[in-house]
């Protein structure tokens, strides 16, 4: 699997130690431990994973965030089961379709991507060692992105597993952003949701779309993928720095 990735980028490694990662290069997606043992709900490796149930870009954590991860079902749900689906949601699309007052809102605002942040949100989570707090500090990034590579399109850049903070606005105020983002962006016709069948490998584009694990009865059943992720080259774009404002087509 990290042979069939590196052919995309180099592959990011984790320096997390929050013990999911099954290689360096690849992360466990799992209620089963490494030595095949199904997890108890409360385990922090499957809170981590729970809290990936909320609307994220993958690594949007690091100053530069990843390019594409790529994931392979080894033990999936069977047909029948509810849930354990993976969602996506078109973020080009969802910027295109923005009112046009909350275009002019988004505009300058940054978003707080912290792996510490984590800890908020779900508390059960180990606090971070030394080397994780120094491998990664808090970053921020435009709430909306432009893609050079795209003809300077933008779509909308946020994630709600990190953090809730806004830079320039309240807390409570970063969390009634976010909840009104997560409610757009949850509009089914910006949405696919993938049912996994075994051996299935799904890709998948981190600088425009965002995805979450739905969740699925995790006494019941048990679960194995794994992830690889691609290293993006590029810091975010927002649509006020020089290269953006320089084409004037795009709003
Ligand atoms: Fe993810």
């Amino acid at each position: 699997m990290t042979a069939f990735s590196a052919q995309f980028g180099p592959l990011e490694l984790f320096p997390e130690e929050d013990m999911t990662k099954g290689a360096i290069e690849v992360y466990h997606v799992a209620n089963v431990s490494l030595e095949g043992e199904q997890l108890d709900e409360d385990d922090p490796r499957v809170v981590y994973q729970r809290n990936n149930g909320r609307w994220h870009t993958d690594s949007s954590y690091r100053y530069i965030p990843s390019l594409a991860s790529i994931m392979y079902g080894i033990e999936v749900l069977p047909h029948n089961a509810e849930g354990g689906e993976t969602g996506f949601s078109n973020m080009l699309l969802a910027y295109e379709r923005l009112p046009k007052e909350m275009k002019a809102k988004l505009m300058h605002l940054h978003q707080v991507h912290s792996y510490g942040e984590i800890r908020r949100l779900e508390p059960s989570i180990p606090p971070m060692s030394d080397h994780e707090r120094n491998a990664l500090p808090p970053v921020t990034h435009p709430v909306i992105r432009v893609h050079s590579d795209r003809d300077y399109q933008r779509s909308l850049y946020f994630t709600s597993n990190t953090s809730l903070e806004i830079g320039g606005l309240t807390h409570e105020e970063g969390k009634e952003l976010h909840g009104w983002l997560v409610d757009y962006v949850s509009n089914p016709d910006f949405c696919y949701f993938h049912r996994w069948r075994q051996n299935d490998l799904v890709m998948w584009d981190n600088r425009v779309l965002l995805h979450r694990a739905m969740e699925y009865d995790l006494t019941k059943y048990r679960r194995v993928l794994r992830r690889t992720t691609v290293a993006g080259d590029v810091p975010v774009m927002g649509p006020y720095w020089p290269e953006a404002l320089a084409v004037t087509s795009r709003a």
